[in-house]
């Protein structure tokens, strides 16, 4: 049987698609780059499964939409209805097809429900991640309940999922669990990316690492809040939908859904992560200052306690430690005391700044560094000028249940849109600020695409007449980290925890997704405030130091060792951003459970640096070798231990590295690993290295 085929590929990986009898069409192959010999033809006609008894005559394929109409039993790519409740179930046949600049559009359309569907595929330049995004078109006004953004299958031998979840403070948190019959479904109906939802989720097997083994990773880029399924069919087949979380329900003649982002690794998951950090930092983040300036944020040093003269001399002392941004966050505007009053009135607070922001702002820059500021857009208190005059405007029914005190305005509004955007943008023209962090602190009442897609439109208008002000993406800590997002802001605020240890393992985690360019990690006050924890300033600083760096305590707060060792570790990360900023994050795989590792590696593979954290104590006396990845076993690499002066007194042997530096093979490196002094626990290594 004659099929349409298409091929997607670069050199690492191949996406096959058939179309049989002009139905929909199917992920054929999807894995390592093929050689470029295989008659597509002849993989179509191999890719048909065999029948037998119990089952229907033709087994429906795991289309990029998979049809009920076509007898597919599993969870279908598209849930519609009319006007009237009444289910519809098309039949697409091909329309058309298009070359695209990275890929191509097919599509399909079925006459008698005057309905279009079009799927963009593209394979992006700059990173292998394909980019996948569904669009329906309808003569007529209908209900969408599910639209998935192009599904795929995925291959039999990779049994296991690794997913997300997590809460305040602990974002990111990933959870291996088998395939089994039935679906996984996860549903966000926060109305937001979440704590609890990071929209990403890693196919792999018992077999994959950091470092080896297959992958096939998906992210949604959506700040709405999605919904993942990962279907086992009663027949063995697997297959994976993202979409807009189910409560999203939409209505109209035009629907489209995210992007679905997708990769494929043979080299564990950092093949996987690597692709979608490059994707980020070197394609879709736009407009981000080069160097990246360390930040300094006064929200745990004053909180809404807004004085003049502490938050000069705040700055003051932060600009000594070299803080090159100056952010002011929660608290300068309307009558905002604390959380009870004042989202929604963007005016300076005239009793905390008789003269504007200008004096702090002139203060600022006079010692360097740039201003930036503190919004929470969407947002509204009962107790505001806003509100009293329109209290019309906010999403859901007055009687909700408030979040943080307060209630969300409706986004889809344009009068609620362009009041924002002239307010902000007053605050903008009238002082001279580089930088927004963008706050967004409660989950929705209810959940709206068209909330989503406000807020959006708010953000581009922005961007497009303010392209020289960064922004930062916050949603109480990391609520709101995904590609849709990062599409408009230039950081995110990984999560309100800057307890040094739980920021190693979200920042861990997080590099599956994320690069250091974009995750912001602050070095908070000495007692942490989320975790009442006190831990050491080294840890502390390097562990800021691994990402885009900044200060969040009160200066005034540090004794001269700690004073020192920050400078040391911010000297470091300015000397050294030019290259760390645009490296890829390699997670290590270690032997000890104890070790939190990773390498970050330079885009060109001539130098690479190693952080290794001992976030409790090891079991075994001795410390495991540190085992590095993707150096070139060929090459020879000089490595030292860049704070070896830091090994304890119970430290008592002389393992070479903490006495002199040493070259190595890369291969030596990989498979052997390098031997560290013994250590306390909740204490980092560093370790540089170059090519010879
Ligand atoms: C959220 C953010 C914090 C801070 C406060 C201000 O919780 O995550 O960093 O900006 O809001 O109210």
């Amino acid at each position: 049987m004659q099929a349409k085929t298409w091929h997607l590929g670069d050199a690492r990986q191949s996406l096959v698609l058939a179309s049989f009898a002009g139905r929909l069409p199917e992920v054929i192959y999807w894995g390592p780059a093929l050689p470029g010999k295989d008659d597509l033809q002849l993989l179509a006609a191999a890719s048909l499964t065999d029948v037998t008894g119990g089952m229907v005559d033709r087994n429906a394929g795991i289309s990029l939409s998979p049809e009920a109409s076509q007898t597919f039993t599993g969870h279908a790519g598209l849930s519609i209805r009319d006007t009237d409740g009444n289910i519809l179930v098309p039949a697409f046949l091909f329309e058309n097809e298009t070359a695209t600049e990275n890929g191509l559009r097919l599509e399909y359309s079925d006459s008698h429900h005057g309905l279009t569907i079009v799927f963009d595929l593209s394979l992006t330049a700059e990173a292998s991640l394909f980019k996948l995004q569904t669009r329906l078109e309808s003569s007529n006004v209908i209900l969408v309940d599910w639209l998935a953004a192009p599904v795929v299958p995925v291959p039999a031998h990779t049994g296991e999922m690794i997913e997300f979840s997590g809460r305040w403070c602990a974002e990111f948190l990933t959870r291996r669990l088998q395939f089994s019959p039935g679906a996984r479904v996860r549903d966000n109906r926060t109305g937001r990316t979440d704590h609890a939802h990071f929209p990403g989720l890693i196919v792999c097997n018992g077999a994959t690492t950091n470092t080896q083994g297959e992958a096939y990773s998906f992210h949604y880029g959506w700040s709405g809040g999605h919904k993942m399924v990962a279907e086992e069919l009663a027949d063995g087949r697997r297959h994976i939908q993202f979409g807009h979380a189910s409560s999203s329900k939409e209505k109209g003649k035009s629907f489209q859904s995210a992007a679905l982002y997708a990769t494929y690794s043979a080299e564990g998951l950092n093949g996987a992560a690597i692709q979608f950090q490059r994707y980020a930092r070197d394609r879709m983040v736009t407009g981000a200052r080069s160097p990246r300036p360390v930040h300094y944020n006064c929200w745990e040093a004053v909180y809404f306690d807004h004085k003049i003269s502490e938050l000069k001399s705040i700055a003051s002392h932060a600009a000594e430690l070299g803080a090159e941004r100056f952010v002011l966050d929660d608290g300068w505007f309307g009558r905002r005391d604390d959380d009870t009053s004042s989202l929604g009135d963007w005016f300076v607070d005239d009793r905390k700044y008789p003269d504007g922001l200008t004096p702090l702002i002139d203060h600022v820059k006079s010692l360097g560094m740039e201003f930036g500021i503190w919004f929470e857009p969407e947002m509204i208190n009962e107790d505001s000028d806003l509100y009293r005059a329109h209290s019309d405007w906010i999403l859901g029914r007055k009687d909700q249940t408030r979040g943080r005190q307060q209630l969300v305005l409706d986004m889809s509004r344009e009068d609620v849109r362009s009041y924002l955007y002239d307010r902000i943008a007053d605050i903008l023209k009238n002082n001279d600020i580089g930088y927004i962090k963008w706050d967004h602190n409660r989950v929705l009442p209810i959940v709206a695409a068209a909330q989503t897609i406000g807020v959006y439109e708010l953000l581009d208008r922005l961007r497009a007449n303010f392209p020289d002000v960064e922004i930062e993406s916050c949603a109480s800590g990391g609520a709101r980290v995904d590609f849709g997002i990062l599409e408009r802001t230039q950081r995110v605020w990984l999560s309100d925890s800057n307890d040094a240890l739980e920021r190693q393992r979200i920042q861990h985690d997080a590099a599956l997704f994320l690069p250091g360019s974009v995750t912001g990690s602050h070095v908070g006050p000495r007692r942490c405030h989320t975790s009442g924890r006190v831990l050491d300033m080294k840890l502390r600083a390097w562990t800021a130091a691994q990402r885009h760096m900044g200060f969040e305590m009160d200066p005034r707060e540090l004794d001269d060792a700690e004073t020192a060792t920050l400078c040391d570790a911010t000297n470091w990360w300015k000397a050294n951003r030019h290259w760390t900023m645009q490296a890829d994050i390699h997670r290590l795989d270690s032997s000890d459970p104890a070790v939190i590792a990773e390498q970050q590696m330079a885009r060109d593979g001539s130098r690479f640096v190693v952080f290794a954290v001992l976030a409790r104590t090891s079991d075994q006396i001795l410390p495991h070798p540190v085992r590095l990845t993707g150096l070139d076993p060929d090459a020879m690499y000089s490595v030292s231990l860049a704070n070896r002066n830091e090994a304890p007194r119970l430290s008592r042997g002389n393992p070479l590295l903490k006495e002199k530096d040493i070259e190595v093979s890369g291969r030596y490196l990989v498979t052997h690993g390098l031997i560290l002094p013994w250590r306390f626990p909740e204490t980092i290594w560093v370790l540089e290295g170059q090519r010879l």
